[in-house]
Parts: C-alpha cells; structure tokens; sequence
C-alpha cells in the first residue's frame, strides 16, 4: 500500500464522514482537526469565517463556540441558511463588504478563519498570488477586528511570496505556525497559516515564534 493511497482512502472516508455528519463540505474536517490542534475557538467566542461557502467551516464554528457564541461568514457565492449563524454574499477585496461584514459582527472577533480560494487558473504561479492577495485582504481585516489575544487561520497556495507574507503576519501575531491538516488532498499545494495571541491593532513588534504543534516558520 503506497503512502499515495492511503492517503486518497483516507479522503474517500472524509467525503463519507461530512455526509453521514450532515458536514457542508469535507473541509470541515480540516477545520476540526486544526481547532484539535491548536485551540482556535472558545465557547461563547465570536467568530469570522471568509469564504464561506457552502458552510462546512461554519458548523463547525458554531458547534464549537456554542449558544452563547456569535458567528458570521461571507462569500462571493450564496450561503444556504444556517441556524444560529448570520451571512453575507460579497467580494472581501472590496472594501464596502468589510464593512458590511463589520457591521454584521457588531464589535470585536476572537477569531478570523478564511479558506477563501482563487478560482484556480491551473498556472501555479499565478494562483499562488491570487491566494497571498486573497490572504492579505484576511489578515487587514483580522487587524482591524480581531481583539488582541485573539486568532486568525488562513488557507494559502504555496509559493514564492510565502516568506514575506508570513513576515507580515509575524508583525501581528506572537505565534505563527504552518500547518497541513490530515484531511487536506495530497495533490493540493494548499497549507494553513495558524496565527495565534493578536497583538492588537497598533503594534507592530516583531514576532516571537514558539510552541509545541505545527511547523515552526
Ligand atoms: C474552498 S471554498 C470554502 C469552503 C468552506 N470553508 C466550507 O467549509 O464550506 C472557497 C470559497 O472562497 C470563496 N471566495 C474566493 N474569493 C473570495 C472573495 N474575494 N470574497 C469572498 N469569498 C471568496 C469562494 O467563492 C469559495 O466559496
């Protein structure tokens, strides 16, 4: 048995297990395994989630911050209803949707997650760009949101602009880490950037970078 089709057995089990769970999407699973790992949400927390659609991340949002929690989501593409959770459809790099979205929210988040994805072009260059420009405008609205302590987690296709962007997000956030969640395809380039203690909106210190999980960067 290859490493390559274990893994691909493994994301057969992932697609059945989001059906049988009644998951939007199996990327729920990536988000559970990543919350496993590194603690992204508290009960009664508030939560952000770009690029929502079509909502796998929100269930699992909402079932981790529970009743008491706030959780609101945006996407270029229409979000089915979900109880409990408040969305809107619009364009994160416009910047009439940030404030849409901030309005919605209503005061500070504890946690910004976006898995937003360019529509993938098949250049790897050019969608690695897309996806650190997509990824730039998550981490402008995570400083202007994110209460200082709190989280963001970032989907990005890796490449060569990865080293600055990580030095800007390090400007921001005590501990940074990269991480593949298990439930990730082995075929994508794609990695989470886990970014963890905001340090609040003015500072601009430089990072500290430690912890036990997660490849340092
Ligand atoms: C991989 S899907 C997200 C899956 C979602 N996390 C889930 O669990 O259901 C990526 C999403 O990013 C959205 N997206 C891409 N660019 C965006 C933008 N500029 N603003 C808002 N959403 C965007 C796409 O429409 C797409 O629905």
């Amino acid at each position: 048995m290859s490493k390559r089709w274990l893994k691909e057995r493994r994301q057969d089990f992932y697609y059945r297990k989001a059906k049988q769970l009644n998951y939007r999407s199996r990327a729920s699973f990536k988000l559970h395994q990543i919350d496993e790992r590194f603690g992204i949400f508290q009960e009664g927390g508030s939560v952000v989630d770009l690029g929502a659609a079509p909502g796998g991340w929100l269930q699992i949002a909402k079932e981790r911050v529970g009743p008491k929690g706030k959780v609101v989501g945006v996407d270029l593409q229409h979000i089915a209803p979900l109880e409990g959770v408040s969305t809107i459809r619009g364009d994160m790099t416009r910047p009439e949707t940030v404030e849409e979205l901030r309005s919605l929210l209503g005061g500070k988040a504890d946690t910004v997650i976006s898995d937003m994805s360019p529509n993938i072009s098949g250049s790897y260059s050019m969608d690695h760009a897309r996806s650190v420009d997509l990824c730039t405008h998550a981490l402008e609205f995570a400083r202007r949101t994110l209460r200082p302590g709190g989280s963001l987690v970032m989907k990005i296709f890796e490449g060569d602009m990865m080293n600055d962007f990580l030095s800007e997000v390090k400007k921001s956030f005590s501990s940074v880490r990269l991480h593949s969640p298990k439930a990730s395809r082995s075929s994508s380039s794609e990695i989470y950037i886990v970014a963890k203690g905001f340090k609040g909106p003015a500072e601009q210190a430089a990072p500290s970078v430690s912890g036990p999980a997660g490849l340092e960067v």
